[in-house]
């Protein structure tokens, strides 16, 4: 990706920016750190890259902050994430509701510990009025799961006399999804090289862009998200259509 400067931003933010953050581990491996180095400069770079959306006037960001699959880590390295999570949201809470971001968490929430829980509703309760930038945190998140709970809601619904199966169209299964009333990605960049979306918002961006970029997590900035948006407006988006 060419480097544009920060200052020279003509073009419109997209509405909805999604990241997997990825590259914590290797990123401390690098330095002969432990994996747990890695993942508090990653949520060092949570926070500065909050502040960017905010500068760029990007109006949702979605965080892939733990998959459903992370569960698979060695216990010591999610009880790792899980306090930083933690920290994230009884630190962050008070600053994020005073420059009126909107916390909203997806991801099922039954796996985590009771305190998460609570200091989730807390997030999303306190600052569900704000009209700044929502945040959305993913958080034991999986799109597979999402996608068949949404299938068995609407099923439900179905035998319950509710609905007839030939109401069932894009828009009632989107809304049957946990990111209801949230635009779907403009666009979705993964850090540390990798090219994949594992399991993340799969129904969500079928038309992202999709930007992937070498950087390891901790190490991403604003001038990396300002040329990920830059990339963005060099592709053309025809949402199937054809050219011209
Ligand atoms: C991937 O790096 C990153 C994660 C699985 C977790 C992301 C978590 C954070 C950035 C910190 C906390 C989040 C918030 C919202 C405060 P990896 O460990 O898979 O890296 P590797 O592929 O290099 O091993």
């Amino acid at each position: 990706m060419r480097a544009v400067p920060t200052e020279a931003i003509p073009l419109p933010p997209p509405r909805h920016v999604a990241i997997i953050m990825d590259g914590n581990g290797r990123w401390a491996k690098t330095r002969g750190l432990p994996r747990v180095a890695g993942h508090q400069r990653g949520a060092d770079a949570v926070r500065s890259t909050v502040i960017a959306c905010r500068e760029l006037g990007i109006a949702y960001l979605t965080l892939y902050a733990f998959s459903s699959e992370n569960w698979k880590r060695p216990p010591a390295e999610v009880d790792d994430l899980m306090g930083l999570l933690r920290l994230y949201l009884r630190r962050e809470l008070a600053e994020l509701h005073r420059n009126g971001v909107r916390v909203k968490v997806i991801g099922e929430r039954q796996r985590l510990a009771g305190d998460i829980t609570a200091l989730i509703e807390e997030a999303e309760g306190r600052t569900h009025a704000n009209l700044g930038l929502t945040l959305v945190i993913a958080l034991n998140y999986g799109s597979h799961d999402e996608i068949v709970a949404a299938c068995k809601r609407i099923a439900e619904r179905v035998e319950a006399g509710g609905l007839s199966a030939a109401q069932v169209d894009e828009t009632l299964f989107a809304g049957h999804l946990q990111t209801v009333g949230i635009p779907d990605p403009d666009l979705v960049i993964r850090t540390s090289g990798e090219q994949r979306l594992s399991n993340f918002l799969l129904w969500q961006a079928a038309y992202a862009e999709l930007c992937f970029i070498d950087t390891l997590w901790p190490d991403f900035s604003k001038q990396h998200l300002v040329d990920a948006i830059h990339e963005f407006h060099r592709r053309e988006r025809r949402f199937g259509a054809s050219s011209g």
